[in-house]
């Protein structure tokens, strides 16, 4: 493919008998803003440093704005990195760290320092040039790494769990800064993140990781609205898994309630998903699936309730929202219907592990 900035062909990734990368193949367009999300060990670090030349892949390319990259040494790559703890040099100030590598190419110091009013102009720290990384909070070291990394105007920002020593607050207030960031440098980036909702939120696409393969590649609307697999449904947002027999290919049964399929079903055994929002919660004489309601929580602005199904022990959550729930609700102990649009839910053959 000529028109992606990054192309990543076939990588594996061995580590003695253990394959951390089993053949990943991928390609990110210029200026995209890209997260790798997935479960501790399932390799985006692993993909990250490859990309970056920190680790040698076994087999396989890499090709970054047309050159092959795959065997080069970190300092002849075109990236910028930030990881997850701050690893500025603490023995400099703030405008020494940013200017390090400035200097290292051989900017002259007064060019440097003005370069770093710049960038922490930019970062929103002006004014910090003199402090020690000691004398700083959790995000403000972590925006100098920031400006830090794009200080040498990279090609490529790449960005390993920056957020994920920081507080929930800082956390949040930090992703809009860095998309923003990114935008109004349209720089291409990739973020490690195992946290769904930073990938969600800040992400152009997702590429979702399992085991040292890619389970998928899309928008966050295509990956939360049509999960490619099981793994995918569980791991992105909360989804209810229920388990059903195929009657006809099209047609499911669920605790003896026949229901429509999203699509046709191959075997005897399938698994319906329904998201909590998806559901509508009707009074018992309504069709749908019965259950009770165990427990019901507001939220602000929607209500959650946990059903259980008659014959399933299993809990499904049901996220009303506050504008609904005011039209009434049932208590908790009472019977319930559940229903849904088939359009609405999803179907993966087999049970669900
Ligand atoms: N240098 C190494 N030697 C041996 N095994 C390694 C090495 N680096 C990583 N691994 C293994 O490769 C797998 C993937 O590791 P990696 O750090 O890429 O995971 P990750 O997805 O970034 O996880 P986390 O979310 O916990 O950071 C893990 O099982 C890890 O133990
Ligand atoms: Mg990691």
């Amino acid at each position: 493919m000529t028109s992606s900035y990054l192309h990543i062909d076939r990588l594996i990734k061995r580590f003695d008998d253990f394959t951390a990368l089993k053949g990943i193949s991928l390609d990110i367009k210029e200026g995209e803003f890209v997260c790798f999300l997935g479960p501790s060990g399932c390799g985006k670090t692993t993909l990250l440093r490859a990309i970056a030349g920190l680790e040698l892949p076994s087999e396989g390319q890499i090709v970054q704005n047309g050159r092959d990259v795959t065997v080069l040494p970190p300092e002849q790559r075109d990236f910028g990195i930030v990881f997850q703890s701050y690893a500025l040099f603490p023995n400099l100030t703030v405008a020494d760290n940013i200017a390090f590598g400035l200097i290292n190419r051989g900017m002259k110091k007064n060019h440097a320092m003005e370069k770093v009013r710049e960038w922490l102009c930019l970062v929103d720290l002006d004014g910090y040039e003199d402090k020690f990384p000691a004398q700083l909070s959790g995000g403000q070291q972590q925006r100098v790494a920031l400006a830090r990394a794009l200080a040498l105007s990279p090609g490529l920002l790449l960005l390993d769990e920056p957020l994920s020593a920081l507080d929930a607050k800082v956390r949040i207030h930090l992703r809009h800064e860095i998309c923003q960031l990114q935008r109004k440098l349209g720089i291409t980036t990739i973020m490690v993140t195992h946290d769904q909702e930073e990938a969600l939120t800040m992400a152009d696409r997702i590429v979702v990781m399992n085991h040292g393969v890619v389970e998928q590649v899309g928008t966050p609307e295509e990956i939360y609205n049509n999960p490619a697999s099981e793994f995918v449904a569980q791991f992105v947002g909360t989804m209810n898994f229920l388990p059903a027999n195929v009657v006809d290919g099209d047609q499911l049964k669920i605790e003896g309630i026949t229901v429509p399929s999203p699509q046709d079903v191959k075997g005897r055994h399938a698994t319906l998903a329904l998201r909590p929002e998806q559901i509508r919660i009707g009074k018992p004489s309504e069709p749908g699936l019965g259950a009770t309601v165990k427990t019901i929580e507001f939220m602000g602005s929607f209500v959650r309730l946990e059903c259980q199904l008659r014959d399933n022990s299993s809990l499904l959550q049901v996220d009303i929202s506050a504008e609904r729930a005011k039209q009434g609700l049932p208590a908790r102990g009472e019977m319930c219907t559940l229903s849904w649009d088939v359009v609405n839910s999803q179907v993966f053959e087999g049970e669900v592990a």
